[in-house]
């Protein structure tokens, strides 16, 4: 479950380890198929929250201790620009320490932001900080264009003057008294990126800010929550109204990321493809109800076995449709591991991808696999097969990356999947927990 706790801390601030892993680029997980699997799975912290949570420790000139913090590439991606623009971090297992206290630059560097979507979180905050922020657009990704129109619209609306220049966004406040001023903002799309900065931005600003239609995932629920153990007053989060009244100062906090969903949901589909008895935990179960209802359609029964435990009993494969959503639709995030799996269902199941204009580059690679899967727009239809074969594919991107490894996981022989540096973006050591589960799968370097 959430645990809040919210009390000052110690500086902890020691030489530092080196936290990055060696560069994965060219490694691949081999995995031999159809291996039963059995026992129970730990959930790491949500990265998609610490993401924005290690963001928002700059609001507040203090230290701050986040627990529950996973092991994961882009999480040492976001350490390196927040140490860039000053702060001090340290890691001591599944905790950071960060010591924010002194900021020295208001740039943030390029060659991060432009490995790293979620630096560009760092804007709202080094604005409220220093007045000022030069942060790089973050650019295209693997999965769309991504652009951050709603963050730059809604920062304007709350006062703060914004241009684009060479590429860089450059954003201020110290024409209009050093301080953002509370606003309406309507967003066009609930952006979860957009809700999160407006929503970091409103803390300190200067009276109540609103943001209607805004995103409903739990990680910004998460960040609300953080926010508000810092002393920042929110309510809604969590809804599509977040109501902000700005104050003054933030303190010092303690504070523990939720579950990651997703990853949740990846194991939760591990027994499904497997036809594997599975149990995970902890998890906050509402925050997987979509995914769970469509486990159900698709065959398995989800059984609860306790207030944060999950277990999954696996069933015959039916099709279904599946169309991806803003919470609490179906997640993008978990499109291309249902799609692995209906892959194998019995029947036609047509699976369309709303959020993002790119995210459907795993099908080439399942169909290297044997699958039967046509593209039309942003639609797959999938017509299941009786089995899959391993081979050689290759992972674009995180989640296409998830989706390879589970049919490889139900494959005919042995599966490659290479770009393994992709699964490292958001898996907290996936092999060693596939392993715990009884899967035969191994990391080679070339
Ligand atoms: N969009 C705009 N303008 C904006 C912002 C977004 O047009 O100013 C569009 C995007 O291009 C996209 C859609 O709105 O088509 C949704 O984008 P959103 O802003 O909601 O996503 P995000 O904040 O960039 C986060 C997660 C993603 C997850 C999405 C949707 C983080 C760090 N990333 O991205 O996570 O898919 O929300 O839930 O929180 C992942 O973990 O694999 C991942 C990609």
């Amino acid at each position: 479950m959430l645990i809040v706790e919210n009390k000052a801390i110690n500086p902890l601030i020691s030489p530092k380890p080196s936290e990055a892993k060696p560069d994965t680029e060219l490694e691949s997980l081999r995995i031999w198929g159809k291996h039963p699997l059995s026992g129970h799975v730990h959930i790491s912290g949500a990265k998609n929250s610490v993401l924005a949570i290690m963001a928002g420790a700059l609001l507040c000139p203090q230290h701050c201790r986040l627990r529950n913090v996973p092991s994961l590439a882009d999480i040492a991606k976001m350490r390196q620009v927040l140490e860039a623009l000053g702060v001090k971090i340290e890691r001591h297992n599944d905790t950071l320490e960060l010591d924010t206290s002194h900021l020295s630059t208001s740039k943030a560097p390029y060659d991060l932001v432009s490995q790293l979507r979620a630096s560009f979180f760092v804007t709202g905050p080094l604005l409220t900080r220093l007045g000022t922020a030069r942060v790089p657009l973050p650019g295209g990704c693997a999965i769309g264009a991504r652009p951050v129109d709603l963050h730059v619209r809604g920062l304007q609306a709350m006062g703060a003057e914004v241009h684009i220049e060479h590429g860089i966004v450059h954003a201020d406040i110290r024409g209009s008294g050093g301080r953002l001023k509370g606003a309406k903002i309507y967003l066009d799309y609930p952006s979860v990126g957009a809700t999160e900065t407006l929503l970091m931005a409103a803390t300190l600003a200067d009276g109540e800010t609103i943001i209607e239609n805004a995103a409903q995932e739990p990680e910004v629920e998460d960040l609300a929550n953080f926010c508000r153990a810092m002393g920042a007053k929110i309510r809604g989060a969590g809804t599509n109204t977040i109501t902000i009244v700005g104050v003054p100062n933030l303190h010092s906090v303690d504070y523990g990321i939720i579950p990651d969903r997703i990853e949740a949901g990846t194991f939760l589909v591990a027994g499904a493809i497997t036809h594997s008895e599975i149990s995970i935990s902890p998890v906050i179960p509402e925050h997987l109800t979509p995914v769970i209802a469509k486990l159900k359609d698709i065959g398995s029964e989800i059984v609860l076995d306790g207030p944060n435990r999950l277990r999954i009993i696996p069933g015959e494969l039916r099709a279904t449709d599946i169309e991806t959503l803003p919470y609490p639709g179906f997640p993008t995030d978990m499109q291309a591991q249902l799609m692995a799996l209906l892959t194998l269902a019995e029947g036609n199941s047509v699976v369309t991808e709303t959020v993002f204009e790119n995210r459907m580059r795993h099908v080439a690679e399942l169909v290297r696999m044997g699958a039967d899967i046509r593209i039309k727009g942003q639609n797959a239809i999938i017509r299941g097969v009786s089995h899959l074969s391993g081979a050689p594919v290759l992972a674009t991107d995180l989640r296409a990356s998830a989706a390879l490894v589970l049919a490889g996981l139900a494959a005919e022989g042995e599966t490659l999947v290479q770009g393994l540096h992709h699964l490292d973006r958001g898996y907290d050591d996936l092999e060693t927990k596939l392993k715990g589960l009884g899967a035969k799968v191994q990391r080679v370097s070339p």
